[in-house]
């Protein structure tokens, strides 16, 4: 069970799995590759919970709404396995499409309600459908304790967590903080698709998110997104959209909510970044 090992099909990890002592937690990342420091301190936090963890790369063409993202999609596997070959305990499986959506495809579409209406529901229509199908296989055909999410991709976490109460996968869903660069940027794995110059534009997400965390209990939500929507204005990046939500339901926020999300999508460059804040 020690040490780094790949696998490049299911077959090789259940085998592998199966001989472990039924006692043995299994840990999972699911990941699209391109890895930063937020995957890593994914990965961490399910080794510290964990006795084996499983990371896999794959990039899911289900959930690409566009062609040009799925094939534009940062594909870097040898850098990928160069940072996690010194980590002990680990097993990266790297699946094709006919692993991961077999002919006899053990998923039942799930009912997303409003999750699929809203903010990136809107936006991107299929896509978390198409996160749903390959997360529910993933969960299904390698049966781990337990998974790990970033609340970087909040309405992703909220999706799964749907689907894994609306499938009764036996998992439990944990959620990790969001991992930002020295200036808040949250890590994505886009990032690598943008100048030194973009980076620095690309700020303007946080601080916009820092302006509604700070400010929406004091002046209200809907003046704090029209001046939000004001600042971020003056900045490079074209906005898709800004939205105050229930974290949980993502019903609209409503100002005496104790469990407000703001969420912000906007392209710099082309490239489609997200990010959001808790408050
Ligand atoms: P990917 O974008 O590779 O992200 C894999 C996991 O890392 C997701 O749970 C995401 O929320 C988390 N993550 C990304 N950036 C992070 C950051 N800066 N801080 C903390 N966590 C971060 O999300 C996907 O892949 C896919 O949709 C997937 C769930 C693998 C299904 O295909």
């Amino acid at each position: 069970m020690t040490g780094f090992r790949t696998f490049s099909d299911f077959v090789g990890l259940k085998n592998f799995i199966k001989q472990l002592p039924r006692s043995v937690s299994i840990g999972l990342v699911p990941t699209m590759g391109a890895l930063h420091v937020g995957h890593i301190s994914l990965i961490k936090r399910a080794l510290s919970e964990n006795a084996f963890v499983v990371v896999t790369l794959f990039v899911n063409p289900k959930q690409f709404n566009k062609s040009s993202d799925l094939i534009n999609y940062p594909r870097v596997q040898e850098e990928d396995i160069k940072l996690l070959n010194s980590f002990d305990r680990l097993g990266l499986c790297i699946p094709e499409e006919q692993d991961v959506y077999p002919v006899d495809d053990p998923y039942q579409r799930v009912e997303l309600g409003l999750l699929d209406q809203v903010l990136e529901g809107e936006f991107r229509p299929g896509h978390f459908d198409g996160v749903a199908h390959v997360v529910h296989n993933l969960i299904q055909l390698i049966k781990p304790k337990r998974a790990y999410f970033g609340l970087k991709d909040a309405q992703q976490l909220a999706v799964i967590k749907l689907m894994v109460r609306s499938t009764q996968l036996p998992v439990q869903v944990v959620a990790c903080e969001t991992v930002r660069d020295a200036g808040g940027l949250a890590l994505s794995s886009r990032n690598s698709l943008l100048s030194k110059e973009k980076i620095i534009a690309s700020l303007v997400i946080y601080k916009t998110l820092t302006f509604v965390k700070d400010n929406v209990r004091i002046i209200g939500a809907e003046e704090t997104k029209k001046q939000a929507a004001a600042l971020f204005s003056n900045s490079s990046l074209t906005l898709e959209y800004i939205g105050l939500v229930n974290r949980d339901s993502f019903q609209p926020f409503y100002d005496s909510d104790p469990h407000g999300l703001c969420c912000i999508a906007a392209y710099c460059d082309g490239v489609r970044l997200i990010d959001n804040v808790l408050f």
